[in-house]
């Protein structure tokens, strides 16, 4: 199974997450790393499992680097159908009325185009006592675990 980790990012946090991740990944699985900014909307390939992270920014708005990525697949037909992913938010509960909104609204923007999320969105709070990497290793541990039940190691 391939896994693509896609980070959406303003100021670096998200980044350093999904490097963390491809790090602790990459010994058992082919992984790549790649800025939403990169990431042309239609490369989505069923065959990978993609990990994303992402922050909010702005109030309650997706971080700079994941909003061409947004407005691309929101102006397209582009069809997600056969894609999977699972998603971990960066927010602050310092802004409680947009808490991690930013992949609140990647989550919904990817499965209303046809994708499927695997799991749930935990998040990440920059005012809370948890480190980032404490809480998304083991979600992306478990969430590449859950992938591979349902499509083995081959898909
Ligand atoms: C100007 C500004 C606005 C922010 N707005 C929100 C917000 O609306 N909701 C939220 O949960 N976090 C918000 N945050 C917190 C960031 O999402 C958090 O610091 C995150 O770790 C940043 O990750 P990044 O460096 O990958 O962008 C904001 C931070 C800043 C500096």
């Amino acid at each position: 199974m391939k896994i693509a980790i896609l980070y959406g990012t303003e100021t670096g946090n998200a980044e350093m997450l999904a490097e963390d991740i491809g790090d602790a990944l990459d010994a058992d699985y082919e992984v790549s790393c790649t800025n939403l900014s990169d990431f042309p909307v239609t490369d989505f390939d069923p065959a990978t499992f993609y990990l994303i992270v992402c922050s909010t920014y702005g109030d309650g708005e997706l971080p700079a680097s994941a909003q061409p990525f947004a407005e691309a697949l929101a102006a397209g037909p582009a069809s997600l159908a056969g894609i999977h992913f699972a998603i971990f938010g960066l927010g602050d509960s310092e802004y409680e009325e947009t808490f991690n909104f930013g992949s609140k609204q990647l989550a919904e923007l990817l499965t209303n185009h046809g994708a499927a999320q695997l799991g749930e969105r935990p998040t990440h709070d920059a005012s809370g006592a948890d480190l980032a990497e404490d809480l998304a290793l083991p979600w992306a541990k478990d969430a590449v675990a859950l992938a591979e039940s349902r499509f083995g190691k081959a898909a």
